[in-house]
């Protein structure tokens, strides 16, 4: 991870310095000081070349005649006044790329204001640090014969800007939104050989030295309270499952709180439903919704939101044994409704059906949202772009939808309605936990909708979003904990002011 400060400007004469360049090669003030210390060899190098400082754009002029100690590298923002928050981080992610191909521990930004969009002169800088600290994450605890030059090498960016101090005080909350980030990213890398319900209940925990209160129900409690579709989930498994409830209350006395679900299932083997072999390793993130909820406190809680939130995860190993739950089964749920298992693979829902149910006869919250790495339908219908959303009500759809585009974690409303929902019945039992193939995240998210009555609710489904196979603006590829930014975002703009 790479360490952030901000400072004064100040003369450099060595090491790496980072320019920003506008459109037509714009050098600003601070990049034409430094094209005067080295008698015009910036301008002389831009002009030989093709670098127009567009955006992606970059140009080293190394050790020139004056900076014979300085690598200067130049790279391109386009125009400056388009700019908004997320190019804005985007642009501070390659900054770090730019500091790890020059194989350099540390740079320095000279730091030209970005008038932008929107944002105030000190967010504006303050993103950009976020974008290079969000990308400087890296999972990489179990690599032990790598070599040097594969590591990445960036451990420090100093940006010089005036009013360094309000830059550091805007970075302060985006760098605890980043820890909230980087600490769901590192529960989502885990293998489950080492990540159980267990475990993630002590990282949880972990939770109250910012100030969360944490409490932890295990089978004999849950069992107390009827969770009898959860429980089931997790019977082929030697690990014990575990409900999580995570209180932050930065809010007003007595006001309602917003509640935050997540699937937790450890590992989803599919159960006796078995998935095939061939990229089931993939299931170690299938607690995906369960670590953006937990990553959304941390966040919370880490820039002391004014607001009451609870995060509620339920936590399970989906295992084969021979204890475990049958195709066929049907069990009683803490909502007293029941359910016949027609798919154990189909694992998420009956997890999710109690772990809602308990939030919203315990906790009496304003609203409910929750998120899970749901179904492989949502995958084929929206691909790896936008996580699918479903809601009971407009208004809570589009304050989340306004969020994730925000945030750049898009989401996409998908419908529900009486025609899916009777797809969930049976003669057996109240419901079956799955419907016909078609429309597979749909009758899901009908089966979800079953266990929120009377309340506004949301279900996010991020199997497609919560693991990335591929780069993106600020991100390196794997675990993305989608959900983390646009929780805290939808949080800070509905209820913090
Ligand atoms: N965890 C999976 C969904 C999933 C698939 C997440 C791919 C991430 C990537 C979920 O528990 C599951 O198995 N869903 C089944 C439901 C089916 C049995 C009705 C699916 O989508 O195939
Ligand atoms: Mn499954
Ligand atoms: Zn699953």
């Amino acid at each position: 991870m790479m360490r952030l400060t901000f400072a004064e400007p100040k003369a450099v004469s060595e090491g790496l310095i980072i320019v920003a360049v506008a459109s037509g090669g714009d050098l600003g003030r601070r990049g034409s000081e430094l094209d005067k210390a080295c008698g015009g060899a910036i301008t002389r190098a831009i002009k030989a070349s093709d670098f127009q400082g567009k955006s992606g754009q970059s140009l080293t002029v190394i050790a020139p005649v004056g900076l014979e100690k300085a690598r200067i590298a130049l790279m391109g923002v386009g125009d400056p006044t388009e700019l908004d928050a997320r190019k804005r981080q985007a642009f501070g992610a390659s900054i770090y790329k730019t500091v790890n191909s020059h194989r350099a521990a540390e740079a320095v930004f000279l730091y030209e204001e970005f008038r932008g969009v929107d944002g105030t002169p000190a967010a504006r800088v303050a993103d950009v640090a976020y974008g290079a600290r969000l990308r400087s994450y890296r999972f990489d605890k179990y690599l032990t014969k790598e070599t040097d030059d594969k590591k990445p090498t960036a451990r420090r960016l100093v940006i010089q800007v005036r009013k360094s101090a309000a830059a550091r005080a805007a970075y302060g909350p985006l760098a605890a939104i980043a820890d909230g980030v980087d600490f769901a990213r590192n529960l989502v890398s885990e293998p489950s050989n080492i990540k159980y319900p267990k475990m993630m209940a002590s990282a949880c925990r972990t939770l109250t030295k910012l100030g969360v209160k944490v409490e932890v129900l295990g089978e004999a409690q849950m069992k107390k309270l009827g969770m009898n579709a959860l429980l089931g989930v997790g019977q082929g498994s030697v690990r014990e499952s575990q409900m999580v409830v995570m209180h932050w209350n930065g809010g007003a006395r007595g006001t309602k709180p917003v509640a935050l679900i997540g699937k937790g299932v450890t590992f989803d083997t599919g159960g006796i439903s078995i998935k095939p072999a061939a990229g089931m390793e993939d299931m170690i993130w299938d607690m995906g919704g369960a670590g953006a909820v937990i990553g959304a406190m941390h966040a919370l809680a880490g820039r002391k939101a004014k607001a009451n939130v609870v995060g509620v995860v339920g936590l399970v190993e989906n295992m084969p044994d021979g204890n475990a739950q049958r195709p066929g089964d049907i069990v009683t749920s803490m909502s007293g409704q029941t359910i016949e298992v027609i798919n154990t693979d189909a694992e998420g829902r009956l997890v999710l059906a109690d772990v809602m149910c308990y939030a919203q006869k315990k906790l009496k919250p304003e609203l409910m949202i929750d998120l899970a790495t749901l179904t492989g339908a949502i995958i084929v219908a929206l691909g790896q772009e936008n996580a699918g959303l479903y809601a009971n009500d407009d208004e809570l759809a589009e304050r989340l939808r306004v969020a994730g585009d925000t945030v750049g974690e898009p989401v996409w409303r998908m419908p529900l309605g009486d025609g899916y929902d009777k797809l969930i019945n049976t003669p057996r039992a109240d419901m079956k936990n799955v419907g016909p193939r078609w429309g597979g995240s749909i009758t899901a998210a009908q089966f979800l909708q079953r266990f929120a009555d009377n309340i506004k609710w949301a279900h996010l489904d991020i199997a497609g979003v919560a693991w990335a196979d591929k780069e993106l603006p600020v991100m390196d590829r794997g675990a993305t904990a989608f959900g983390v930014r646009l929780l805290d975002r939808f949080v800070a703009d509905n209820y913090e002011k």
